[in-house]
């Protein structure tokens, strides 16, 4: 069995418009052309900005993801991007089941699954996001929540280059919080006797270039869904300079 290859994903959420996601994304595809990332390096901008920073990133090796899609390829959805549309731009990845989009818009384990297919559909990988609210953690519940989520959310059939899972606790997104390291690895170890054999986990929420190291230096860890460093090329960067 290959090892598997660390990810290093850029989720830049609502944030860039075309100077600065046109600067953050030249800069990245300098250095990865400079010098060959030793992970996998994917950056997800908003929908608005796809199409430019494909152009931007073209033969870095950086490869390019979107958000969130609909489940359905085409039609009456007002505001709404299909997955094809998303690899029609240039994408190979996606988000799915973020906690922002299932907490502040009410995504369910179901409306997950819809799109994990509806990306397998367009041909995309999809980054299945799951983890536990704060209230979940203190319950001591967050292992089922997790494992809850991945078996309502994960359709059959997946396989290691279609879909990646990201444990994501809801507390630790954009809070500067983490948990521990045995307490990440216990998620990861548990996520893992659930998935197919070779497929990567991430670990995402407040990660930064000093933690990066510990964090993906945890068994089963494979890389790391960056929110708030993935807006700055150095810290970035610098992150994925930790799976060395
Ligand atoms: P953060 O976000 O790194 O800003 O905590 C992570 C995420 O939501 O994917």
């Amino acid at each position: 069995m290959a090892a598997r290859r660390k990810l290093i994903a850029g989720n830049w959420k609502m944030n860039g418009e075309r100077a600065d996601g046109l600067a953050l994304a030249g800069e990245l595809a300098v250095r990865a052309k400079a010098s060959a990332p030793a992970c996998d390096m994917l950056v997800c901008p908003p929908a608005t900005l796809i199409f430019a920073v494909g152009f931007a990133i073209a033969g870095s090796g950086i490869a390019l993801g979107g958000q969130d899609c609909h489940a359905a390829p085409k039609g009456a959805f007002t505001g709404d991007i299909s997955a094809e549309m998303l690899k029609d731009a240039g994408c190979s990845y996606v988000i799915v089941g973020h906690s922002e989009r299932r907490h502040l818009r009410g995504e369910t384990d179901a409306d997950a699954r819809a799109k994990v297919e509806a990306a397998w559909r367009a041909g995309l990988t999809a980054i299945l996001c799951v983890g536990e609210t704060k209230g979940e953690r203190e319950a001591g519940s967050a292992v089922s929540v997790c494992c809850g989520q991945l078996a309502g959310s994960m359709p059959d059939g997946a396989t290691p280059d279609k879909l990646v899972i990201a444990y994501e606790p809801v507390w630790a997104i954009g809070t500067g919080l983490t948990p521990t390291s045995a307490d990440i690895e216990a998620i990861h170890k548990a996520v893992r006797a659930k998935i197919p054999e070779g497929m990567r986990i991430l670990y995402g929420g407040s990660v930064n270039p000093k933690n990066a190291a510990d964090i993906l230096a945890i068994e089963d860890v494979d890389g790391g869904l960056i929110g708030g460093a993935s807006l700055k090329a150095g810290d970035f960067w610098a992150i994925a300079d930790a799976c060395r």
